[in-house]
Parts: structure tokens; C-alpha cells; sequence
């Protein structure tokens, strides 16, 4: 019934009226088919779709399905040499994906771009979900040279790239170390890294992103999105804006590490200077003074005078207050 909802939601894309029948026939079913499906896509998807006798079915704006042709041509000529561009309607989770295709020796530069995840993860055990054709869900599968210990920092990194494509949509996007994306003092989005390979040799590397475009509805933090910045672009120029800056920050990371970027990210952090609350997986958090962070990423932190550092692992970060 899935593949059935993504075939009726790509005729309803244009946000047009679509009679049953009509769709039925295009389908090649019935129209009590055409019917569940409108059902999954409203009551699974959490899409809104309009029904109205004698005129059919219709989306209540147009709505953008992501292509990698579309992808592929907002594109620069570096990135286009670097990614190798892949779609899926349905899937558990874009990063789980790209891990196993990794163990399967699948090429550095895959990208696995997803309509749904069913079961899509965040950092410290978290779960992500959106609904259908809210925001941005992707992966990107990179393998480094420079061992797993030359990595630290690397979350770090990619929000630097995701803070330039947005910025250059105008949406004043701050960091929050170590790696999440803030929009108005919420998170508009998440980055979740996940690492195999040897301590000093090869590493895969899977760097899986989840961007809110249109407000993803009840969640258990204070969230934004791109559109109350009033960002109307679309998914394929944002995901390829997205992955151009990838494509240059991964590269300049490869030779020179987080210390290449600590300026910038410096220069995008929320935070510094204010009193904030440290939480870990184990153990009582910690309460200090964001101060910045060192050459590797870790985050420097003024506890009663007493400057500690703190590397990214199981870690959050709040502000204090
Ligand atoms: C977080 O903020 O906790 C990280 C969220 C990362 C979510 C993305 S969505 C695409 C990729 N696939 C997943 O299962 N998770 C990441």
C-alpha cells in the first residue's frame, strides 16, 4: 500500500483536482484502492489531501518530490564530481541504510535522499520523524584516510557547511555544539554521525541530516522551521545547496582538520559566553560558561574558574537558564 500512496502522492503533486477514477485508471486498480491510499497518505503520512464529491482529490499546495535530476542540476562542478545521487520513497533510515551499504563497500560520495523514514534515529538514542514532505531527510556516505581519531570535530564541520547553504537562502541560522542547527534559538535541524574503520586507518563514515521545512508538529523540544524565516526553497535546490557545501568542507576537512574551521564555526556558535548545562548519558550535568572550542572540536567550558573540556560523544548542551 506504500508504493501505492507515492504512486497517487506523485499524481496529486501538482496540487490539482485528480478524479478517483481517473487516478484509478492511471494506477491500474480500483478506486476503493485509490481511496486507501488517500487514507495512508493522510493518516500515515500525516499529509492533508482534499476530497471533494465530483471533483476529486487534491494536495492543498503543490508539493515538491525529490529528484536527483533536480538534485543534480542546482549542483557545482565539484560536488558533482563527488556525489553519487540515490532516492528512496520509503525506507527505516537513510543512515542505517548507507552504514550497511558501507560494510558492503559502497563508494565514497553516495547520497540516499528519503521521502519517509519509519524508523529514522537521532543522536543519544533519540528517534527523528517528520512528516511526509516537511523538511530535508538525507545521508552522505564519506570515507576518510585520516583514521577514526583524526574525526574528532567532524560533526562540527558539517554544521559549518550547513550553516553556509542556508545562510546563502538568508535564513540566520546559528550552532549549537556540538552539532545541532538553530533557527530563533529551536532546533531547525539535527546531524547524526556514524562512524566504522580503524583508529588509524580507513574510516566509513555516514553523516545523516534531518532539516524541518514546514513546522514538523508536536515534538518534545521547542523546534523551528525554514518557513517562519519565510524560506521558500525548494527541496532538490536545497538539498543540492546543501551538498555543495558538503562537498567543499569534507574536502577541506580531509587535509586539515576541525582546526581549518574553528574561526567560523566559532563565529556561528549560540551560546558562547552564557551560562549553560552540560548532560550526560552517565553522571550528574555539569553547569559552567561556554567559553568556545579547542582545534579538535571539544568544547571549552569555565566551571568555577576551572576551564574543562568537554569532546563530543554523549553529550548535550542547554542553555542554563
Ligand atoms: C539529532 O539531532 O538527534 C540528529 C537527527 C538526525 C536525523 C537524520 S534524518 C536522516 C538520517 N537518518 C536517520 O535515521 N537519522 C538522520
Amino acid at each position: 500500500m506504500s508504493a501505492l500512496a507515492f504512486a497517487v502522492l506523485r499524481q496529486l503533486a501538482d496540487g490539482r483536482f485528480h478524479s478517483g477514477e481517473d487516478m484509478a485508471q492511471v494506477q491500474g486498480c480500483s478506486r476503493t484502492l485509490i481511496w486507501q491510499a488517500v487514507h495512508k497518505l493522510e493518516n500515515d503520512f500525516g499529509m492533508t489531501v482534499f476530497s471533494v464529491r465530483g471533483q476529486g482529490y487534491r494536495l492543498p499546495q503543490a508539493f515538491e518530490l525529490l529528484e536527483v535530476a533536480r538534485v543534480r542540476a542546482g549542483l557545482d562542478d565539484v560536488a558533482a564530481n563527488v556525489w553519487t545521487l540515490a532516492t528512496a520513497d520509503e525506507i527505516d533510515s537513510s543512515n542505517t541504510q548507507l552504514m550497511m551499504r558501507a560494510a558492503q563497500g559502497a563508494p565514497h560520495g553516495l547520497v540516499l535522499a528519503v521521502e519517509r523514514q519509519t524508523a529514522g534515529r537521532g543522536r543519544l538514542g533519540r528517534r527523528w520523524q517528520m512528516p511526509l514532505g516537511a523538511g530535508l531527510t538525507f545521508s552522505v556516505l564519506w570515507r576518510f584516510d585520516r583514521g577514526l581519531s583524526g574525526l574528532a570535530g567532524l560533526s562540527l564541520v558539517v554544521g559549518v557547511a550547513m550553516v553556509r547553504a542556508l545562510r546563502s537562502f538568508k535564513v540566520p541560522v546559528q550552532l549549537k555544539w556540538p552539532n545541532d542547527v538553530l533557527l530563533n534559538g529551536r532546533k531547525l535541524a539535527g546531524i547524526l554521525i556514524e562512524l566504522s574503520g580503524d583508529a588509524l586507518g580507513p574510516a566509513a563514515v555516514v553523516i545523516g541530516i534531518g532539516l524541518n521545512m514546514q513546522s514538523p508538529g508536536e515534538v518534545d523540544q521547542p523546534v523551528a522551521s525554514l518557513a517562519e524565516a519565510g524560506c521558500q526553497v525548494g527541496r532538490n535546490a536545497l538539498l543540492a545547496e546543501l551538498l555543495n557545501q558538503l562537498a567543499a568542507v569534507l574536502a577541506t576537512f580531509d587535509r586539515e582538520g576541525f582546526a581549518a574551521f574553528r574561526n567560523e564555526w566559532t563565529d556561528c556558535a549560540a551560546f558562547l559566553q552564557q551560562p549553560v548545562l552540560l548532560r550526560f548519558s552517565h553522571g550528574e550535568p555539569v553547569a559552567g560558561v561556554a567559553l568556545g572550542v579547542d582545534d579538535h572540536g571539544a568544547l571549552l567550558v569555565d566551571c568555577d574558574g576551572e576551564q574543562r573540556v568537554f569532546h563530543v560523544g554523549e553529550v548535550s548542551l542547554r542553555a542554563a537558564s
